[in-house]
């Protein structure tokens, strides 16, 4: 089969599309026919040698695929060859054929193909399970949502207004705004032009936020905390601007009876995954299908072009997903 191969790792360059072997699913996997493969923030990572996958899973590159099963194992009950699915797999996606577990594959949406269906696993996984099972998200609350405009960013300002949330999401220029508002954000900060804890204050006032999904770290740490009012949550997705802080004072976790928390949602055990996929299943597809939940893809790029999609990603330019199609 195709795939793409990384070699040891760095610029968007080293991808290379290569031929290599079927991989073969487990007792209780499947394999996929993979149509369209979705590329996010943590491929990027992995293809520069910083994010290695865990163990077991598959060194190549691709976090989420749509397609069609090829076969099932032994123990697979759930799903038939031919069934077309969308999944969340452990690494492999950028291939033609891919194993993910059969508890984290799940039906197309109503009203969904398979390109729409690719770009939902990574995003509306990562999504659900910190903003509404760890940070416990809940109707009137206030929250603060970073990186408003890419993959994770407009698919927690859907999640968060499907939960009857109020919306403040941050981002990086007055394109990013439109497109935040566009899908639900009640207030947009443009961080480059001003200060976002300032203007956060200026809308919370003195309550502060409930919520804080942060990918930036860095600076933001310590205006995040400032920010968050009595028994605020804030959950950490990632670390762009850093995770080591000097003179860092706490107290305010104390006072105000904050949570500090965060996650990866690679690492986690099967079991939480499967766990993950049926809260989608319930909640978030009926969502899908009447339309209050939706996805936007920005650009589809075809399997040879790999390498421009990485570079779109890494430009920042994109507004949502880019996808890469196998099929
Ligand atoms: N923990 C997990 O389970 C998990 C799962 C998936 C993704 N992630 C991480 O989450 C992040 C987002 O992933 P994604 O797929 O949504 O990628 P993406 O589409 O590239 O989005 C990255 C976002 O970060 C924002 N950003 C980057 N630097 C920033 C800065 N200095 N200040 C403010 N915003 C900044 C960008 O906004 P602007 O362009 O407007 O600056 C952009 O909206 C990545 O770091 C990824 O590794 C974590």
């Amino acid at each position: 089969m195709r795939v793409v191969a990384h070699g040891a790792g760095g610029g968007p360059e080293v991808l290379q599309v290569v031929a290599g072997p079927v991989p073969v699913a487990g007792a209780q996997d499947v394999l996929i026919a993979v149509h369209y493969a979705g590329v996010n923030g943590p491929d990027i990572v992995q293809r520069k040698g910083k994010y290695p996958p865990p163990p077991g899973a598959s060194p190549v590159l691709g976090l989420e695929v749509s397609g069609n099963i090829a076969a099932v194992g032994a123990e697979v009950t759930q799903w038939k060859v031919g069934d077309a699915v969308c999944a969340l797999t452990p690494g492999g996606g950028y291939a033609e054929y891919c194993v993910a577990p059969a508890a984290h594959c799940l039906p197309l949406p109503g009203g969904f193909d398979l390109e729409r269906a690719a770009a939902i696993p990574e995003n509306f996984f990562t999504v659900w399970t910190n903003l509404i099972e760890r940070a416990r998200l809940a109707s009137g609350e206030t929250v603060l949502i970073h990186g408003g405009s890419g993959g994770i960013g407009y698919s927690a300002i859907q999640v968060a207004k499907a939960w009857g949330a109020t919306v403040i999401a941050t981002v990086g220029n007055a394109e990013k705004e439109a497109f935040a508002r566009s899908v639900g954000a009640d207030h947009v900060i443009n961080y480059r032009t001003h200060d976002f804890a300032e203007e956060a204050r200026r809308i919370v006032e003195a309550r502060g936020v409930d919520v804080i999904l942060d990918m930036v770290g860095g600076e933001y740490f310590r205006k995040n905390l400032g920010l968050l009012g009595l028994e605020g949550r804030l959950v950490q997705i990632a670390f762009q601007q850093g995770s080591k802080f000097a003179d860092l004072d706490l107290m305010p976790v104390m006072m105000r009876r904050l949570t500090i928390t965060g996650s990866t949602l690679r690492a986690q055990p099967a079991q939480n995954k499967a766990r993950i996929a049926d809260g989608l299943r319930a909640h978030l597809w009926p969502l899908f299908a009447n339309g209050a939940l939706r996805v936007v893809i920005h650009r589809v790029f075809e399997f040879d072009d790999v390498v421009a999609a990485h570079t779109m990603m890494e430009s920042g330019r994109h507004l949502g997903k880019l996808l890469l199609r196998l099929r």
